[in-house]
């Protein structure tokens, strides 16, 4: 045990640990565990709860197992449907070792649904296209029914075991540890018996996942709550492109439960109160297959049109009525089951009804397609910060740019994952010592641990967090003005002041939810906060930033991430370039730029 006045600690030393067990999380694991480092997994939730289980449709890779593929088309659809936001070169890292680790996947054993000749069954997702987006719709989502992530969780889980990764399951993780310049640690409180424990690594690896709770109505998990972010933000690094908020377009209405892209995949369609298939009116080509930003918008649209459904015309069906009952007992077995238990629909007979729902952070910690984490100044836009990674949701490497395609997220997952335990086994120093404890900065997140606490002020964090949620919902939503969002600032300023008026009433280290759920707001703020002010500040259209005052896209002015410092209520922001080079030249096998030249997005 170490000392601190208040808190005694256990400390723990490791070449990395991996804070989250999703499954970005648990492939970093994996790999570095792979590779002999001593690997810990730090995470809030038991590793087959994380939010990645809830994945259903698939994940994308250019196999070619229906019809004709290749990593380029796939890179083309990406750079499209990032709407030109996203770097060339982390597009490229990812299109051209997805196959390599789905077929990875395959061999640690993920049970994907097959075709009649064994081969892993892939099936159409929006924006995924042949030919440059000049051909049909691509089947390359490679699935496990509709639970893909469920699988993959559990896969991965179990090949991190046998590698001997040890897992550290159930501590919350209160604050990054930061020694000259470089991230040595991470300081966590243990949930079942309230002990404190402290970290020191080589190297961090953030995987905390997207910070969809900021939201009131989202596809996420209770607990994504953006806890990396959170800590990136107190450890005085910005985010990154936090603005750019995803909609799935099939939330259940209601509930806000995922009803998968894979459902319109396998030729389920949108119908509005006029029982039209009103895609076929926005995007002629793909139809219901379009983007999810397009698709999201036009169903707004239909609603705000008073062409939605129900009693107060504000949702849309999606039909799955017409296909056949070996499709969904096969394909879409989970569906089924959800559209029962939330919808209160048997989807063989009848529409399931559905709403833009918030669903993905495009946003998040910048760093390079390894996953190391970036410290951005105005001379040096690539500055690494020694010693910390983020992957997966949490980070910003950014393939997304300013929209994310269907499946590309398992595969962002996997691909970064790996991506991060290779550069780790590489700039590792094996020989050298694990960086010992800092006590001056173990005490600082401990006194900050200690003062939420014991905070004592007017308001309930539950009241705060629903505050906050109702404000992003209705003034960072689908479709922006310069008002809402203006609005929306002032609002999340006021909302966010109230944070040093919070009230925890049970002061308990064990089992104590009302604290925990305090700390992860003090996560969720900065990512919201972050998010309405780079969303004010961008006057444009560009995938999920829809602006109707700015409705076009303006690459002479906006095509640059945002950059957002967070420090209490405060938000600055700056921006980097946009990576325009990819990887390989046309010469070395790679695509011709000319492909991937900026032009206008239509479906
Ligand atoms: O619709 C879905 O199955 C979700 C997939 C994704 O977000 O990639």
């Amino acid at each position: 045990m170490s000392a601190n006045a208040a808190y005694p600690y256990e400390t723990h030393d490791y070449d990395v640990v991996v804070v989250g067990a999703g499954g970005a999380g648990l492939r970093a694991t994996l790999g570095m565990a792979e590779q002999g480092l001593k690997t810990a997994c730090v995470t809030k939730l038991f590793p087959t709860r994380s939010h990645t289980v809830a994945a259903q449709g698939g994940i994308a890779a250019s196999l070619g197992n229906m019809g004709p593929d290749s990593w380029q088309w796939h890179l083309y659809d990406t750079v499209k449907g990032s709407d030109w936001l996203g770097d060339t070169d982390a597009m490229e890292y990812l299109a051209r070792e997805a196959p390599k680790a789905v077929y990875e996947l395959e061999h640690y054993g993920v049970p994907f649904s097959r075709t009649e000749e064994g081969r892993i069954y892939q099936r159409p997702f929006g924006g995924h296209t042949t030919q440059f987006g000049e051909g049909p719709p691509v089947q390359r989502t490679c699935a496990a029914a509709d639970r893909t992530g469920h699988a993959i969780l559990h896969t991965l889980y179990g090949q991190s075991l046998k590698e001997k990764a040890e897992f550290f399951i159930e501590y919350f993780a209160v604050d990054l540890i930061v020694t000259d310049g470089a991230c040595t640690g991470v300081v966590c409180w243990k949930l079942d018996d309230g002990t404190i424990h402290v970290f020191n690594a080589k190297m961090v690896v953030l995987a905390t996942g997207g910070y969809g709770r900021a939201y009131f109505s989202a596809t996420s998990a209770h607990s994504c709550t953006g806890d990396g972010g959170g800590m990136v933000a107190r450890a005085g690094l910005p985010l990154q492109d936090m603005e750019f908020v995803q909609f799935h377009p099939t939330g259940i209405y209601g509930s806000g439960c995922l009803i998968t892209e894979g459902a319109r995949g396998e030729g389920g369609y949108l119908t509005n109160s006029e029982g039209e298939r009103f895609m076929e009116r926005y995007a002629p080509t793909y139809k219901d297959l379009a983007s999810r930003d397009v698709v999201s918008r036009c169903m707004t649209l239909e609603i705000r049109e008073g062409r939605g459904v129900g009693n107060d015309k504000d949702h849309i069906f999606l039909h799955l009525s017409h296909l056949p009952p070996e499709t969904l007992h096969e394909r879409l077995p989970g569906i089924s089951e959800s559209a029962r238990i939330f919808a209160g629909v048997d989807l063989t007979r009848e529409p399931i009804p559905v709403l833009p729902t918030v669903h993905y952070n495009m946003g998040g910690v910048p760093t390079n397609y390894w996953g190391e984490v970036l410290a951005p100044t105005p001379d040096d836009p690539d500055r690494i910060f020694p010693g910390l990674m983020a992957v997966g949701e949490a980070g910003c490497a950014s393939v997304h740019g300013a929209n994310r395609l269907g499946s590309n997220s398992l595969i962002d997952l996997v691909v970064f994952g790996r991506a991060a335990a290779i550069r780790a086994g590489e700039v590792i120093d094996r020989a050298a010592s694990i960086p010992g404890t800092n006590r001056a900065e173990v005490d600082r997140a401990l006194s900050r641990f200690d003062a939420l606490r014991h905070a004592n002020g007017g308001t309930p964090a539950a009241k705060l967090r629903n505050d906050m949620q109702r404000t992003m919902q209705a003034d960072a939503a689908v479709f922006r003005t310069d008002k809402t969002l203006a609005e929306g600032v002032q609002k999340m300023g006021r909302i966010a002041a109230q944070m040093a008026d919070l009230k925890v009433t049970d002061r308990t280290m064990i089992w104590n939810s009302d604290l925990m759920e305090t700390l992860e707001l003090t996560n969720l703020m900065p990512n919201a906060l972050a998010t309405i002010v780079a969303a004010e500040a961008r006057k444009e259209s560009r995938g999920a930033h829809a602006h109707e005052d700015y409705p076009e896209r303006d690459d002479a002015n906006w095509r640059k991430h945002s950059l957002a410092w967070v420090e209490g209520n405060e938000v600055k922001l700056a921006y980097r370039p946009v990576h325009l080079e990819p990887l390989t030249t046309l010469e070395e096998g790679g695509i011709d730029p000319k492909k991937i030249a900026p032009k206008a997005r239509v479906y």
